[in-house]
């Protein structure tokens, strides 16, 4: 991904990319993760339109993105004056947390400085921080030279899009938008959020490509689940995190996940049987293993059994199923591990959010 495609734009594009960003418009760049939608964080008419163009209610809190501080010839950067002018309370783990994981698919919530928007907050004290690792988005940050707020560049409670194509149909017909290309994303999911502004246990907000484990495993630091800490305190009504919404990430088309075995199961949720129907297949599963149905035509999709591969085509994979013109789409039920909770998660809440009434839902 790196080296490619930095080389797709020139610095003319990104150039006029950060001069659309100091004029308060919008400009869709690619991260590791999926596409942002990003406006200037200290212009509260720019962030505006990104709720409007989302269609995403005000009180939803966007992400800070933050260029990575240069290295020169030193062992460690130094991340403190990066975030001084965003964050009150650096702490020790915090800083350990970014020293391992930044540039990279973690994003922070920290208690915020004062003069943090609230427009980008949703009115909460605190505000959520991340540097991407892709390098057009670095070199979007470093130039611009301030933080850039970008929610996924799709419509709310739709499936993030990982291409620059996929930004394209979000918005069609809707809005003139910037788009930088970066070819498509690596990692497919939205980064893991941790919440540190409680100061005594660090939460996971949303489960991602880093996980709990990976993260005790390699800076000592025990993330808790947020079933784990006072519950009084996560649970006071605020939408911290949209993508906890039951519905989210959500196809056009009915989507189901089947136990292993189960395919024909799946469908009892569809008295009036459906007759096109997308199945979603372990590769390492030579088939389905159904004897079939007489009314129903399966036709099997192959998708990989390693967590990080399935993440990374999970989107791209239910936005092409979802222009095919499938009855019901199946997915496999992921596996236990933490390493399939980001995939688990996003799966979930496709299921609960699909559908064509899916945009009017109630949750979405
Ligand atoms: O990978 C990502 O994080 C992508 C790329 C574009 O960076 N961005 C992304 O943004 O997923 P968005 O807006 O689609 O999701 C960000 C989530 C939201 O669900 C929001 O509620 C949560 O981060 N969030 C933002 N500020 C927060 C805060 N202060 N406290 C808790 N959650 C926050
Ligand atoms: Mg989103």
């Amino acid at each position: 991904m790196s080296s490619d495609s930095s080389a797709l734009h020139s610095s003319a594009v990104i150039n006029e990319a950060v001069q659309n960003l100091r004029d308060g418009g919008l400009v869709a760049f690619p991260t590791e993760t999926v596409y942002g939608l990003g406006a200037d964080a200290k212009n509260p008419d720019a962030i505006k339109q990104i709720f409007t163009a989302k269609g995403r209610p005000s009180n939803h809190p966007l992400i800070v993105h933050l260029a990575a501080p240069d290295k020169f010839d030193q062992a460690q950067v130094d991340w403190v004056p990066v975030l001084a002018p965003w964050v009150r309370d650096l702490s020790e783990d915090a800083l350990k947390l970014i020293n391992v994981f930044w540039p990279g698919p973690l994003t922070l919530v920290f208690k915020k400085d004062k003069s943090v928007l609230n427009e980008l907050t949703g009115g909460q004290d605190t505000v959520a921080i991340r540097a991407p690792a892709h390098p057009i988005a670095q070199e979007l940050l470093r130039k611009f030279k301030g933080g850039v707020v970008a929610p996924s560049a799709n419509r709310f409670g739709k499936v993030s899009p990982t291409s620059a194509a996929d930004v394209r149909s979000e918005f069609q017909g809707m809005l003139d938008l910037m788009i930088l290309d970066g070819g498509d994303c690596e990692v497919g999911i939205e980064s893991t959020i941790i919440d540190l502004s409680s100061g005594d246990h660090p939460v996971l907000l949303r489960p991602g490509l880093i996980t709990p484990g990976e993260i005790l495993s390699k800076t000592g630091i025990k993330v808790y689940l947020p079933g784990e800490v006072n519950a009084t305190k996560q649970d006071d009504g605020l939408p911290r995190v949209s993508g906890s919404l039951r519905a989210h990430y959500a196809p056009t088309t009915p989507l189901r996940m089947y136990a292993p075995g189960r395919v024909l199961d799946a469908l009892s949720e569809f008295p009036d049987i459906k007759s096109r129907v997308a199945v979603a297949v372990w590769d390492s599963d030579s088939s389905l293993g159904e004897d079939g149905h007489p009314s129903v035509h399966f036709e099997e999709v192959i998708v990989p059994s390693d967590s990080t591969s399935f993440a990374s085509r999970l989107y791209r994979s239910l936005r092409d199923l979802d222009q095919q013109g499938w009855d019901l789409i199946l997915f496999p039920e992921p596996p236990a591990g933490e390493e399939w909770d980001g995939v688990r998660d996003r799966l979930q809440r496709a299921c609960f959010g699909s559908g064509p009434s899916s945009s009017s839902h109630a949750n979405s």
